[in-house]
């Protein structure tokens, strides 16, 4: 049985800046929630109970995000906020926390192999913050179950356009019976779309055998002179093929600034308490920017119209 995870969260969060200067890219809320707290709630609905943070100087906050804190929760039992005093003490109830330090950030497969000894020859999962999943589906589940019945690593595959293939390790696949299930016996790091074997991108879920750290032991600097967990499990595919799981949820890359907003905007309208208000909202603001003729396109380019 798969119940222990881990979350890389040494990173730099360049992306992300100025937010990112004194705040951890995983702190940023997205609505009300912390990036993390989707993570560690999407640990627990698939049954991974232990969680592994591994953190960098300055990110101690994220472990206290998951702490209790009693004088928070005395002051709001004794001004009767039931409902914010659940949200709060919940927190600690979702997984049991730990944490480990990546010294400097030479890497995500350098940052994995920071948990080896937490781990130990167990299977875990490594979730990326970068990445949110809907939570509306259990594709992290599905991930778990395939490893448990297959015996194989599981990585999540997402289909991208042609002008994104340069942006991601792209996967050399082979169909199987299974509905968005595929074997993987290669992968390659972000190939020119000429170059690249398919339109499957990898993207921030693992399912990894604890067999992955004598492996990255053993993986030399890649791309950027950092330790790539993309070059383990080429090694690993070179042996025995992988699984790939093409994701068939939204999935947001909060990494990226507009990719931040969009995934702000559809989390809080699928909100039972804020959808209906924002999307009347959403609605008035798009008929006024058609109205006065400074719409922002799809395309991100600003209409060349009059702006008053
Ligand atoms: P990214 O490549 O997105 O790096 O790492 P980053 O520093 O967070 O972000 P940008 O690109 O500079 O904006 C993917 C994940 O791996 C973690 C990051 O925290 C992120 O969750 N990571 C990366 C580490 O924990 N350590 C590293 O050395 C590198």
């Amino acid at each position: 049985m798969v119940r222990k995870a881990l979350l890389p969260v040494a990173g730099l969060g360049t992306r992300s800046l100025p937010a990112t200067k004194a705040v951890p890219k995983e702190l940023l809320p997205l609505v009300d929630k912390p990036a993390i707290q989707y993570l560690v709630e999407e640990c627990a609905r698939a049954g991974l109970d232990d969680v592994l943070f591994v953190t960098s100087a300055g990110k101690a906050t994220l472990e206290d995000h998951f702490d209790r804190l009693p004088g928070l929760e005395a002051a709001l039992a004794s001004k009767g906020k039931d409902e914010e005093l659940a949200l709060v003490t919940g927190l600690a109830d979702l997984a049991t926390i730990h944490s480990v330090r990546q010294p400097e950030p030479l890497g995500l497969g350098h940052a994995v192999l920071m948990g080896a000894e937490h781990i130990g020859d167990d299977s875990f999962a490594v979730l990326l913050g970068d990445d949110i999943v809907d939570p509306g589906t259990p594709f992290l589940e599905r991930m778990v179950a395939t490893h448990e019945r297959t015996g194989r690593p599981v990585i999540a595959l997402m289909e991208v356009e042609d002008e994104a293939v340069p942006l991601y390790g792209i996967a050399t696949v082979e169909a199987t019976d299974v509905d968005d299930e595929f074997l993987i016996t290669d992968l390659v790091e972000k190939p020119t779309v000429h170059e690249a074997p398919s339109n499957l991108a990898i993207i921030g879920r693992y399912v990894l055998p604890g067999s992955i750290f004598a492996v990255l032991r053993d993986t030399p600097p890649g791309r950027g002179d950092e330790i790539q967990l993309t070059d383990a499990l080429r090694t690993l595919a070179h042996d025995e093929p992988l699984v790939g799981i093409r994701v068939d949820a939204p999935r947001y890359d909060i990494g990226d600034k507009l990719g931040f907003v969009t995934a702000t905007v559809s989390l809080a309208a699928e909100r039972p308490d804020l959808g209906p208000d924002l999307l009347a909202w959403l609605r008035r603001f798009l008929a006024e920017q058609d109205r006065i003729g400074a719409g922002v396109g799809m395309s991100g380019e600003r209409d060349q119209g009059p702006t008053t």
